[in-house]
């Protein structure tokens, strides 16, 4: 029960059919609209004066910009701005005063000017107010029970709601950047303080640093009270701060920030720019963090820990949050993406950059399988027929926002992954270092990456690439065996889904697609790669001797496999000897999408289970069971559930009983081995298991940090689902009594645990009733509609209520409702939900509705095809041993 809020495919919070969590919006439909390239920022000059109380600001700008052409308008970007005055200063020194007209549905201003403006250098001089809002974008308010506070959050469209500015990545500028605010007030922004002065009547005036040429969207301001604690990192000054009372809880973050800095330093050759690095906690906050230039804020939960009761998955989030927005520093900040639809430049990069600094930082959290995890949800993502390819289309806001999906990240990350573990890790380093190199300051394309990539290594890396990004979907690599060095393989494109119909995957193009695949056979501790080639039918490729051939060594591919029948059991009868654990976690979701597509059977897939009894890793079986939650909520029967449930206790108890009572000195791998096997044996349904579940949640009600943090996520999601009106009160009040900011909102998100209709209701009236802050409140929606004993009465309340819930969404939040609508299981539902959708529109989750849709199909096939192979496998298994006692 453990809510990440990333925008990659979670390994913790998602069944692989779920859609990816887009990031919608609901701007104002704003229609593709790019500014001309003749007009061009040089610098920005901002003096902001922001009344907290009356929720406005006041703005005076000054943009050097230089003409290619003498003209006699210019257009910028802005939203919600209102305009008082604009002059133009030209090198001659005339000044002219424009008329402003505005365009609010392209989001766009233009002044025109009595006379033709010369080409050349020009000072655009502009005074404006603009509205504090409350939609988390943009010059924003965030609200404690103490006070306001305004913070920002540009990217990818909203700076011009701040600034009139030309708010495109590839207009990079510098900035001067002053704000003047209550005296008791601080602001933190890009760069370091250089001067802080009275402005009479109670204010001061902060000014900070002029900043490198950076783009708009990286550009922040944070305006209030905030306490911070430091630390320091190769001569580089860095703080963690928070609303007052909360910035020792930034410890763990500077620690985190400490090690990664360093070692970013060391990897990309290039030294971290910035005078200085903050990282700011802000309570009311859109996405999980966001990599300002030398100001990254962070959303409460994915920040601040008290190291003493964090679980380690608390632990390990953190620290990737941190390596994730500390990696766009460079990738992201210092080099830019031309334009959006290359996205995943930036988040491709920093989610595959995070695994390997956090996994150098802490080797024994083992990260490489969460990373192997993580790469496993993103295959079975983008083999649903309604995929995309890494890089395509986005030009409107909501478009743009679109793109911030499990492909960006996951499939970004996975591809760059690939080309390392094929290229070797100096070499690829070299490449990124010679690529960041060539365009510091600058933007830069996928052609750009790959160019350098292909150049410093001279192998074929254009060829991988070009065809992993272009192309949408997964590769299916057919092996058949031949001579003994070599086999041969085969490509085509994979589907989750036998028999997708649909017209792209029916498309000429989708059957004759095909990739340059690296193919990593797996030869002892070591990897013999061979080049798949595009457009061969089937082609010999050259294995080691070995006594088993697995062809995914290092558990990197970005491909699904197939093997003649004798090759892939000579693999399971080595499988717990002989593979990495990230490689047995490749077998594992490989034999599932075998599965998915009718391959094999959900009999196979459980005999694979069951073989993998004794995985000694955690989140090895983690991953092994996890599929089996899926196939009891989408291929059983009631009566089949309870018989799995029996094979489940059977199976699996002797290794709980095994780690039981545990203590606190043993290995952080057990306790998560038993928080595991805790979780798995309480929702099948183990009495004793139960029973300790309700004693350890009393426990944790009356005071939180007295129960293990790793075992309590488990125990409190058990007892929470089989929980009582007297439970859910007492999670309730710890919500609103406890000042730990982790606490309140584990007890908040458990409340759409329980299954009793009565307190599912108070669930939902209180996010109805605005109780549950905004970035929240779609949480409790989503974890409703996952559950399918609260799916039913949710969907109809939202249907219902439908103006009040819409009425708590942030920018994102729609988009992730109408995924989890997917989570149905019915042609019927399926219609409904779309005609729902039809004509209750949420902007910007056109393609989630396509996927929900899509997941809603996979499901009902999957219940068809699987169902009575499941029957007969829980026969043959009660015949066999009689389960279902203990
Ligand atoms: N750049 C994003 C945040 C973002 C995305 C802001 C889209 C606005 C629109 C940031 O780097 C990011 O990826 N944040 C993740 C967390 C990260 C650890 C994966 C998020 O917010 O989910
Ligand atoms: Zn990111």
């Amino acid at each position: 029960m453990t809510f990440v809020f990333t925008r990659r495919v979670s390994r913790v919070a998602l069944l692989a059919t779920l859609p990816a969590l887009a990031l919608g919006g609901f701007s104002v439909a704003a229609h593709a609209q790019r500014l001309p390239k003749t007009v061009r920022p040089e610098h920005y000059t901002l003096a902001l004066t922001p009344n907290l109380k009356a929720a406005t600001f006041a703005g005076d700008e000054t943009i050097d910009l230089t003409l290619a052409a003498a003209s006699k308008t210019i257009t910028l970007n802005s939203a919600e701005i209102s305009f008082k005055s604009v002059t133009a200063t030209s090198a001659q020194g005339a000044a002219e005063t424009a008329t402003v007209s505005l365009d609010p549905d392209k989001e766009q201003a233009t002044f025109t000017f009595p006379a033709e403006l010369p080409a050349g250098k020009l000072k655009l001089s502009i005074a404006y107010t603009g509205i504090l809002n409350n939609e988390l974008r943009g010059f924003y308010l965030s609200k404690t029970e103490k006070r306001n506070y305004a913070v920002t959050q540009f990217e990818s469209t909203d700076a011009r709601r701040a600034f009139p500015s030309f708010d495109e990545p590839a207009f990079k500028a510098t900035f001067d950047i002053s704000l003047t605010v209550d005296a008791g007030d601080t602001v933190i922004s890009n760069t370091n303080v250089i001067a802080d002065k009275s402005a009479g009547a109670g204010l001061h005036t902060m000014t900070f640093a002029t900043t490198p040429k950076m783009s708009t969207y990286l550009v922040a301001f944070l305006v209030g009270d905030f306490k911070c604690v430091s630390g320091e990192s190769d001569g580089t000054p860095i703080r963690a701060c928070a609303t007052p009372g909360q910035e020792e809880k930034g410890k763990f973050a500077v620690e985190a920030a400490e090690y990664i800095l360093h070692y970013y330093n060391n990897y990309f050759g290039i030294k971290y720019p910035m005078p200085k690095l903050d990282m700011i906690a802000i309570p009311d906050f859109e996405a999980g963090a966001m990599e300002n230039f030398g100001a990254i804020t962070y959303r409460e939960t994915d920040f601040l820990i008290d190291e003493k009761t964090a679980s380690l998955n608390q632990k390990k989030n953190v620290a990737v949050v941190v390596a994730h927005e500390m990696a766009h520093q460079w990738f992201g900040d210092m080099v830019t993406m031309q334009w959006w639809d290359n996205i995943w430049l930036n988040e491709g990069f920093a989610t595959w950059m995070e695994t390997k600094s956090v996994a150098s930082w802490h080797p024994e959290w083992r990260y490489s399988q969460d990373e192997a995890a993580v790469l496993d949800g993103t295959l079975n993502l983008d083999s649903q027929p309604t995929t995309h390819a890494i890089r395509a289309t986005a030009d409107t806001p909501s478009e743009i926002n679109e793109m911030f999906d499990g492909i960006s990240y996951g499939k970004g990350g996975a591809v760059l992954a690939m080309v390392e573990n094929y290229l070797g890790p100096e070499t690829f380093r070299q490449g990124v270092h010679n690529y960041l190199a060539a365009h510091l300051y600058g933007n830069a394309t996928a052609e750009d990456f790959w160019g350098a990539q292909t150049a410093t290594s001279k192998k074929p890396v254009d060829k991988i690439m070009e065809s992993f990004v272009a192309q949408p979907g997964v590769p299916l690599v057919t092996i058949t065996s031949d001579g003994k060095n070599t086999v041969r393989a085969a490509q085509s494109r994979f589907y989750l889904t036998p028999g997708v119909k649909t017209a792209a995957a029916d498309s000429e193009a989708a059957k004759a697609q095909s990739w340059t695949i690296p193919i990593c056979f797996k030869a002892g501790a070591q990897n013999s790669c061979e080049m798949l080639a595009r457009d061969s039918p089937a082609q010999p490729l050259k294995v080691p001797a070995v006594p088993f051939l697995f062809a995914d060594g290092g558990a990197k591919g970005y491909y699904r496999t197939l093997y003649p029948k004798p090759t892939y059991e000579a693999i399971l009868s080595h499988a717990e000897t002989s593979l990495t654990p990230e490689e047995r976690i490749s077998l594992i979701g490989n034999e599932w999408a075998m599965m998915r597509s009718g391959r094999s059977g959900v009999g196979d897939y459980l005999n694979l289970v069951a073989a993998l009894r004794a995985e000694p890793d955690s989140i090895v079986l983690e991953q092994a069971l996890g599929k089996i939650g899926t196939i009891n909520d989408r291929v059983a029967t009631e009566g089949e559930r309870e018989q799995l449930a029996g094979w489940i206790r059977s199976e699996f108890s002797p290794a709980y009983e095994a780690l039981h009572p545990g203590s606190a000195e043993e290995s952080p791998d057990k306790k998560q081995m038993r928080a595991l096997l805790f979780g798995v044996l309480g929702n099948a349904g183990d009495p004793v298991v139960l029973a300790e579940a309700k004693l350890l949640a009393e426990k944790y009600v009356k005071d939180p940090s007295s129960v293990d943090p790793n075992l309590a996520q488990a125990a409190l999601g058990v007892a929470a689902a089989h929980g009582d009106l007297v439970l859910y009160d007492k999670l309730l009040a710890l919500s609103e009594s406890t000042s730990d900011t982790a606490v309140k909102t584990t007890a908040l998100f458990l409340t759409a645990s329980f299954k009793d209709p009565v307190l599912v209701k108070r669930t939902l009236d209180f996010v109805a009733e605005g109780k549950v802050r905004n970035q929240d409140s779609w949480i409790l929606l989503a974890a409703l509609l996952n559950h399918r004993e609260t799916r039913e009465q949710a969907w109809t309340y939202i249907q219902q209520n439908w103006t009040k819930v819409s009425a708590q969404f942030t920018t994102s939040s729609g988009t992730r409702v109408v995924a989890a609508a997917g989570s149905f299981c019915s042609a019927e539902k399926r219609d409904e939900v779309a005609s729902f959708f039809a004509t209750h529109k949420v902007i910007a989750a056109e393609r989630t509705l396509k996927q929900s849709a899509d997941s809603i199909n996979a499901c009902v096939q999957l219940h068809q095809a699987q169902e009575p192979n499941l029957k007969q496998w829980l026969a043959a298994k009660s015949a066999s041993s009689g389960v279902a006692s203990r």
